[in-house]
């Protein structure tokens, strides 16, 4: 019994001195992109507010737990900075992220004279400027591009990363989006019908620490189940669940240990399982399929075209020439492959015609950039008359698809 009880004592007498430490951040205070290790602290030590390095002479100012970014300053990617940055908690109450050479502001949180005298990050992760009065600005009332457990996400925030958003419909619906046009994504989840009735506020909050994420109003007596994390209800003492908007344009719900190593995080819920289907993903004129590994992979229609940044596959591909140039046109064809085509591009582009017929109504047509012929039965042939095209090549797909081209 002697040595758990000495371990007891030791873990007081360490961290009893940073509990004290670590309590609320003062105007005057700043923090600086060229020294990451000084930070702002909830008071147990789960998050912290510092800057954080994700590429060479790339830092994000972010609220970070177990070494993963849970909101940034300003957003990804808009708002990456140098090491010549600092988040400045001005006297006025204003929060800037700054560039301290030409004194650029990157990023406010707009709260200057509103008497905000404190800055506090709780235990959840929840970053509060107040007044003598209580709350003015929250960074959960502010997301970037994720949820945690105690965070009440509604119809008026977003989540965005990039291109991408996330959004709550006063329906109950929850959808993705590509460039806040294209939704290429949208659920009411497992017991969805229900949510079409007349909701009030709808908001979406994951409970932690069963795994489930909810869709909460005031009508409804219980909430509704929009996704279960696949470990749903496994209680899992010093793990954080969190609901991100990737990158690559995905919803996803995680779980992480704080004792897991830096960064380590589990996926426990995907929104779109297959990673092609979401529009853009391989940016304009790219071809998303999968490797051996059944990994998605970028790549371009065919050697007419150019990947734009050869170093990034996702950035797209362009062609070596225009077609305005072009003497003569042809529509180069992609067997396997599908178009990706959402509302609201859908409403005037569906056609119904045989697969020669989709290809050369494409051709004849000076706006159509590529088509796609289903196959599958219906005889529908879409025309994508949309600048920007998203392309994706399967041996499961039935469809063929046309791009126009040089001869
Ligand atoms: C960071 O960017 C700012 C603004 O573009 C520039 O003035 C400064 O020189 C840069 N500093 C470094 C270290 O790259
Ligand atoms: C404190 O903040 C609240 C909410 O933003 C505001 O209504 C109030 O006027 C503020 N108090 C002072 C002293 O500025
Ligand atoms: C920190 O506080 C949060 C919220 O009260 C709690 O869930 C978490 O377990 C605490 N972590 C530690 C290491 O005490
Ligand atoms: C979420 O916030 C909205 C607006 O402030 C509020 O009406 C709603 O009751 C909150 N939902 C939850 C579950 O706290
Ligand atoms: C959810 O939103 C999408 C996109 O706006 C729409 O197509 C779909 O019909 C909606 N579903 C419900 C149940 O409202
Ligand atoms: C996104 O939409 C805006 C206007 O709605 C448009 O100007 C821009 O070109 C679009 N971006 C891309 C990559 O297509
Ligand atoms: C939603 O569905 C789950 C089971 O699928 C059920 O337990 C729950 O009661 C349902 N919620 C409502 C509000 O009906
Ligand atoms: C929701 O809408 C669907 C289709 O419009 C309908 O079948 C269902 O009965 C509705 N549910 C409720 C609870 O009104
Ligand atoms: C596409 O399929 C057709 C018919 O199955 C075949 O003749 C043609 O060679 C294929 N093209 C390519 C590029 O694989």
């Amino acid at each position: 019994m002697k040595f758990p009880y000495m371990q007891m004592f030791c873990l007081i007498f360490i961290f009893f001195p940073t509990v004290i430490s670590a309590a609320d951040v003062f105007p005057g205070s700043t923090l600086y992109a060229s020294n990451p290790q000084n930070s702002w602290d909830s008071p147990n030590g789960t998050f912290s507010l510092s800057f954080i390095q994700e590429a060479e002479n790339i830092y994000f100012a972010a609220i970070i737990y177990n070494g993963i970014p849970v909101w940034k300053a300003g957003g990804d990617p808009r708002s990456a900075v140098n090491s010549s940055a600092a988040l400045r908690f001005l006297a006025d109450g204003n929060l800037q992220l700054v560039y301290t050479s030409t004194g650029f502001v990157v990023w406010q949180s707009n709260t200057a004279g509103r008497g905000v005298s404190r800055g506090t990050l709780d235990n959840s992760g929840n970053f509060i400027l107040s007044n003598g009065s209580g709350p003015v600005w929250t960074t959960f009332d502010n997301p970037t591009d994720t949820i945690l457990p105690g965070q009440n996400f509604t119809v008026d925030q977003v989540l965005r990363s990039g291109l991408y958003s996330f959004h709550l419909l006063r329906s109950g619906n929850m959808t993705l989006r590509w460039n806040d046009t294209i939704v290429y994504y949208s659920s009411t989840g497992i017991n969805g019908s229900l949510a079409n009735s007349s909701l009030t506020s709808p908001s979406l909050g994951l409970q932690q620490p069963v795994g489930i994420f909810s869709l909460f109003d005031p009508t409804l007596s219980n909430p509704l189940i929009m996704a279960r994390s696949s470990d749903y209800g496994e209680v899992t003492d010093d793990s954080i669940r969190f609901v991100k908007l990737e990158s690559d344009g995905n919803l996803r719900t995680y779980s992480s240990a704080r004792n897991s190593g830096s960064g380590n995080k589990i996926v426990r819920w995907t929104a779109i399982s297959d990673q092609c289907q979401v529009f853009g993903y391989c940016g304009n004129m790219g071809i998303c399929s999968y490797d051996d590994d059944f990994n998605p992979v970028c790549g371009c229609p065919s050697e007419n075209f150019d990947p734009i940044d050869p170093k990034d596959p996702r950035k797209g591909c362009k062609r070596k020439v225009e077609i305005a140039d072009c003497s003569a046109r042809a529509m180069l064809s992609l067997n396997h492959s599908t178009l990706l085509t959402y509302p609201p591009e859908t409403s005037s582009q569906v056609h119904s015609a045989s697969i020669t017929a989709c290809k050369s109504l494409c051709l004849s047509d000076n706006l159509c950039l590529g088509s796609t012929s289903l196959a599958d039965g219906t005889g529908v042939c879409y025309l994508k008359l949309s600048e920007f095209i998203s392309g994706y090549q399967s041996p499961t797909l039935t469809s063929t698809s046309y791009v126009k081209s040089k001869t």
